[in-house]
């Protein structure tokens, strides 16, 4: 059985969704909820559910992200995952934490990577018109946004649709594509998956 601790900066919808579908044949249980802000609402939504919580507060160590990353890695070392899920997990992480979970490390990005790396994904997709927007999981490497992708779901944009509306309809999709994706890659499995709506 695989374990693996997820990371989080809000209010851990996708946690959610990650932790509900590990039961059963699952070949992986989470072991760890952990959040780099103290007050992220997803923390409670963890304990709720038995799994265990910690967090590393990034803003005592300034712009110091190493110093941080030793702190988090020291809670990771004690929760011993095999696999780490950042879901919204929103601080960029060094080259060095990167490589030395290279392999291991999944993310959730609300764009159809590799467009639209970084933030404000759902407006840019609508201001370039675009006609389908989506999610995409990949493993984490040190090009932010960039590494192998594991699976992406489609959406399409509509007439009216907002920044928000297309954020709740790819939410959606995002707590379909990463529990199943997760089951994949705990399972060894890294062929890609595409889901449709
Ligand atoms: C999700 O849209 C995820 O793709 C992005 O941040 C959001 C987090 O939502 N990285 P939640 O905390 O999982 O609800």
């Amino acid at each position: 059985m695989k374990r693996v601790a997820i990371l989080i900066s809000g209010g851990g919808s996708n946690m959610v969704a990650l932790a509900r579908s590990m039961t059963g044949d699952h070949p992986a249980r989470p072991c760890l909820v952990l959040s780099n802000d103290p007050e992220a609402g997803g923390l409670a939504r963890a304990a709720a559910m038995g799994i265990p919580t910690a967090a590393v507060d990034h803003r005592p160590f300034g712009g110091d992200r190493a110093a941080f990353e030793a702190e988090l890695s020291r809670m990771l070392e004690e929760a011993a995952p095999d696999i780490i899920a950042l879901a919204g997990f929103m601080r960029i992480l060094t080259p060095a934490f990167t490589e030395g979970w290279r392999g291991r490390m999944l993310n959730i990005h609300p764009s159809l990577l590799p467009k639209y790396r970084g933030l404000h994904t759902h407006a840019r997709a609508i201001a370039a018109g675009d006609a389908e927007a989506g999610c995409t999981v990949h493993e984490v490497t040190a090009e932010l946004d960039g590494g192998p992708i594991l699976g992406q779901a489609r959406v399409p944009v509509l007439p009216g649709d907002t920044p928000e509306t297309l954020a709740g309809l790819v939410l959606e999709q995002e707590h379909r594509l990463y529990p199943e994706t997760l089951r994949r890659f705990a399972a060894g499995d890294r062929r890609r998956l595409d889901l449709t709506p």
